[in-house]
């Protein structure tokens, strides 16, 4: 440990201790620096894991932390949260995200370390087809991968796609290998991630458009458009000539794709937990304002009850603030940009029948069965006004069947249900979901044809044939435009900010790394250190721990 630090450190200690107890010098480790008031706004992946990691600090140190936070919504999670099939506990599926990968080491070392199970992603699947990925662009299927769920199965891609698969594994094997420099010393904590990205040299990948990067980088069109874009439209609802080239990588790194068995909520509830914060949900921060002696002051109101006010020493922001509500006072030097947000239509919904092969154009090619994951891509020849969704013609990002259920109702000849989910851009029609179920004939031919009216929508079709739906609106993660700079992760003096990370890379794990460097910082700039790493001392030399 530096000794200036040491000394400075120690010397602060006793002082407290002076004040606190009078003169009187502690044992090591027995010693503890009064509490730092710490809150945290939003608890989400990335407010989860600060809350986490601070303890985690604070258990490693000399000095306790106080962690408050507050959540507008009555649950813990935020854009990871499940819904029940059919309400019943036994059936939850993911609602908001739903993979992580084995890359993604603040997620699989939290999931082991708390205890939770974790399973196989598309575990659940039916299994009733071989083919589990097709990718469809709105007239056929351009490609079929059969008994994998991985896009790696190079030897079956370079049959169709000859070296493009190769070079784009290669590409995306070395950019996770650069952004996995983030996670640690000299790099890791990062003030500036905008500065960090440069020093691994991931500019270049987001400054361009994933089309225009993965041209320099010479893997062909076809394989860009068929399978990398099909991956950008299900994980983003971006197309290539929209989304960034890191973004457009990411969406490749599937290895060791796994969820948690029940929702991965659990992470960020078992987070939660094990930091000893103190959670206030249905709590929405309205304002935060600085006081003469640095301090924060937060006003809250939670439903029933009126405005609160609470003081503190650190504030964390972990989501996005343009639509956090939060007037700050005074205003940041720099306030983040605004950014467009993705409109994404997210479908659950149960029904005894199958995707209809005729819908999907195979009743000719004597397929009796559609792939369990439809994704979906542009036809070669589209010429897409921009001002278009994207979409295409195909209509849709995707349909997935995550699983079967047994219908109640029928407890005594349970009947086997499957579970779908589709991702779109607008909401689905009655039409369209009769139509991918091959309902359309069967009505036609009698009963109930007012469903099939242009703006009926999935509560208006029988329950024979949807036993069960939810629909919800997200704005799930940003339009990932290409760009150089990033939000900083200090917004002003002791207030952080998590969310910048989302225009670089937007997930779960991208998040919760971004909470456990915000803690991290926080933890530096008590001891004293620079926030900014300079190069001559380490992270944990520089925190005194
Ligand atoms: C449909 C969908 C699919 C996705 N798929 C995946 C996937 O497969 N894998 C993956 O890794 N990622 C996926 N994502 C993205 C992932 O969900 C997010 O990147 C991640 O969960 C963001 O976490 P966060 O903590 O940064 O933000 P959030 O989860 O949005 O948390 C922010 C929290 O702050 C709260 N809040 C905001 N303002 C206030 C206020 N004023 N007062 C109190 N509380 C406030 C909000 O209620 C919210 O709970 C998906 C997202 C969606 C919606
Ligand atoms: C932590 O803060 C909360 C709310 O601000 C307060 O009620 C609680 O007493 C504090 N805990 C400790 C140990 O100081
Ligand atoms: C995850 O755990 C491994 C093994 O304990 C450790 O080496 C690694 O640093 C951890 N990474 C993170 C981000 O927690
Ligand atoms: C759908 O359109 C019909 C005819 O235009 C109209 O009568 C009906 O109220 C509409 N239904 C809904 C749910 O908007």
């Amino acid at each position: 440990m530096n000794s200036i630090l040491l000394v400075l450190y120690y010397g602060w200690i006793l002082s407290l201790a002076t004040l606190i107890n009078g003169y009187e010098q502690k044992p090591l480790g027995a010693t503890r620096a009064p509490l730092k008031r710490v809150a945290i706004i939003g608890a989400g992946a990335g407010g989860s894991s600060s809350a986490y990691n601070l303890r985690k600090y604070a258990d490693q140190s000399l000095l306790d932390v106080n962690i408050t936070v507050f959540e507008r919504a009555s649950y813990v999670g935020g854009r990871s949260t499940t819904v029940n099939v059919f309400d019943d506990p036994a059936y939850p599926i993911e609602l908001g995200a739903s993979i992580f990968v084995s890359v993604n080491h603040n997620l699989v070392n939290a999931s082991r370390e708390l205890g939770l199970m974790v399973k196989g992603a598309g575990e659940d699947r039916p299994g009733e087809s071989e083919e589990t990925i097709g990718i469809w662009d709105g007239k056929r299927f351009v490609y079929i991968l059969s008994d994998s769920l991985s896009w790696w199965n190079i030897a079956k891609l370079v049959w169709r796609y000859g070296l493009a698969p190769v070079r784009a594994q290669t590409l995306m094997k070395t950019t996770v290998g650069k952004f996995l420099r983030l996670y640690e010393e000299p790099l890791f904590p990062f003030k500036s991630l905008t500065a960090a990205a440069a020093e691994v040299g991931l500019l270049d990948t987001t400054s361009v458009t994933g089309e225009v990067f993965l041209e320099e980088n010479s893997v062909s069109p076809k394989f860009s458009r068929e399978i990398i874009q099909a991956s950008t439209r299900v994980n983003y609802g971006q197309n290539l000539p929209v989304i960034h080239g890191l973004e457009a990588m990411v969406c490749m790194a599937t290895d060791g794709a796994m969820a948690i068995q029940g929702g991965n909520w659990q992470i960020f509830a078992g987070m939660l937990s094990a930091s000893e914060a103190n959670v206030r949900l249905e709590s929405t921060v309205r304002s935060i304002d600085r006081n003469d002696d640095g301090t924060l002051t937060i006003t809250s109101t939670s439903a029933g009850s009126d405005m609160e006010t609470d003081v503190f020493d650190e504030v964390v922001i972990a989501g996005p603030l343009q639509d956090s509500g939060i007037s700050i006072s005074p205003p940041p030097e720099r306030i983040p940009d605004e950014i467009p947000y993705v409109e994404l239509y997210v479908t659950l919904f149960s029904s005894p029948h199958r995707l209809s092969p005729k819908y999907f154009d195979l009743a000719g090619s004597g397929k009796t069965v559609v792939p369990e994951t439809v994704l979906t891509t542009l036809p070669e020849d589209s010429n897409l006004p921009p001002s278009q969704s994207g979409v295409g013609p195909a209509g849709f990002w995707s349909i997935s069947t995550l699983r079967t259920v047994n219908s109640p109702g029928s407890a005594s000849s349970p009947a086997k249900h499957y579970v779908y989910k589709i991702f779109s851009p607008q909401r689905v029609t009655a039409k369209f979901v009769s139509q991918i179920l091959g309902l359309e004939e069967e009505e036609k031919e009698g009963r109930d044809s007012t469903v099939f009216a242009d703006n009926s929508s999935i509560e208006d079709l029988p329950k024979h044939h949807i036993s069960w739906f939810h629909e919800k609106i997200w704005n799930p993660y940003p339009v990932l435009h290409p760009r150089v700079t990033f939000e900083e992760a200090v917004l002003a003096p002791n207030m952080w900010y998590t969310s910048g990370m989302e225009s670089f890379i937007s997930t779960m794990e991208t998040s919760a790394l971004m909470g456990k460097n915000v803690a991290a910082l926080m933890f530096q700039s008590w001891f004293g250190g620079e926030a900014e790493y300079d190069g001559s001392q380490t992270f944990w030399e520089k925190s005194g721990i």
